[in-house]
């Protein structure tokens, strides 16, 4: 009886080390690297999020040089923002990528960094205006918060007049820096607001946007890839030690021109942009534009 007991228990305790043991296990072994269609797969997307980087006048025409024209297809609905104190935006149509597109501009390193790093900046819950019902547990950083805010409205409107216009049930979510907070912020508050559609967020040096619970909800609710290019310092801002987390889906494009996928969140394996960056100071203001294989980000 004694011994049954024994054996019962230590193979629950077996079954559930196992099962814990499993995910790391998983985790160890699914670093990959991406073909080279795979990485050609992002362009457009890369092409999208450089284009918002150009004045809302062109965006709304599609008149944006090299980045509109490498679009071609694309079908403006609405943009906004002036580049200053209201990051510029657009959202329109893709019919050859069957996909809606909202587009965030970003900012330069120069302008980001005292964002990130300003000492005023904390963790705050987000906004039950804008996300409805939403964990008050998940908390962003308050800067990034407030430039969402700015455009969520007009934002939202667009996108469900571009839905209406296209027939699609596809939304891609695209942005570099800044813009890639501002992504993963309408990656999380366009679902809540549009049901019944597919989204999908692309960001590129992104920085970290929210804590461990954010991450957590980007995770279950988000179908995010975020790009690291090699010593970015960006992505590895603000610290970890202040309470930031990166969700999963990093590609982190490696020294040599590679891009391996990273597993897991805030993956510190030096393959990936949190092990290969350590510190401010080793970390490159220049790799943060890119290039992101073909593309190098701006207007
Ligand atoms: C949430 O957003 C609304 C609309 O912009 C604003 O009126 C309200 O003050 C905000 N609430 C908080 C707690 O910031």
């Amino acid at each position: 009886m004694a011994l049954s007991t024994f054996t019962f228990l230590s193979s629950t305790l077996l079954n559930a080390l196992l099962v814990r043991a499993a995910p790391v296990l998983e985790t160890r072994q699914s670093f990959t690297t991406l073909s080279s269609s795979q990485i050609a797969a992002f362009e457009p997307f890369t092409f999208y999020a450089s284009s918002a980087y150009c004045p809302s006048s062109q965006t709304m025409t599609w008149s944006c040089g090299a980045n509109c024209e490498a679009n071609p297809t694309f079908q403006p609905v609405a943009s906004g923002g002036d580049g200053s104190t209201v990051q510029f935006w657009y959202v329109g149509f893709d019919p050859t990528l069957a996909t809606v597109i909202v587009g965030h501009q970003g900012t330069d390193p120069s302008k980001l960094m005292p964002l990130i790093t300003d000492a005023d900046f904390f963790l705050d819950p987000l906004n039950q205006t804008f996300f409805p019902g939403i964990d008050s547990k998940i908390e962003v950083h308050n800067g990034f918060a407030e430039e969402h805010a700015k455009t969520a409205t007009d934002v939202l409107a667009a996108v469900k007049t571009a839905l209406t216009e296209s027939g699609l049930n596809r939304v891609t979510i695209v942005g570099h820096s800044l813009g890639a907070a501002l992504a993963v912020l309408d990656g999380v508050y366009l679902p809540l607001n549009i049901p019944n559609v597919n989204f999908r967020t692309i960001g590129y040096g992104m920085p970290r946007v929210g804590n461990q619970a954010f991450a957590d909800y980007v995770d279950a609710n988000v179908q995010l890839t975020r790009i690291t290019n090699k010593n970015d310092v960006v992505p590895i801002l603000p610290g970890r030690f202040l309470g930031f987390h990166h969700p999963s889906g990093e590609n982190h494009i490696q020294a040599d021109n590679s891009w391996v996928s990273c597993p897991g969140q805030d993956n510190t394996d030096g393959r990936c942009s949190t092990g290969d960056v350590h510190t401010i100071l080793g970390g490159s203001v220049k790799d943060h534009s890119g290039p992101y294989d073909t593309v190098t980000i701006g207007c």
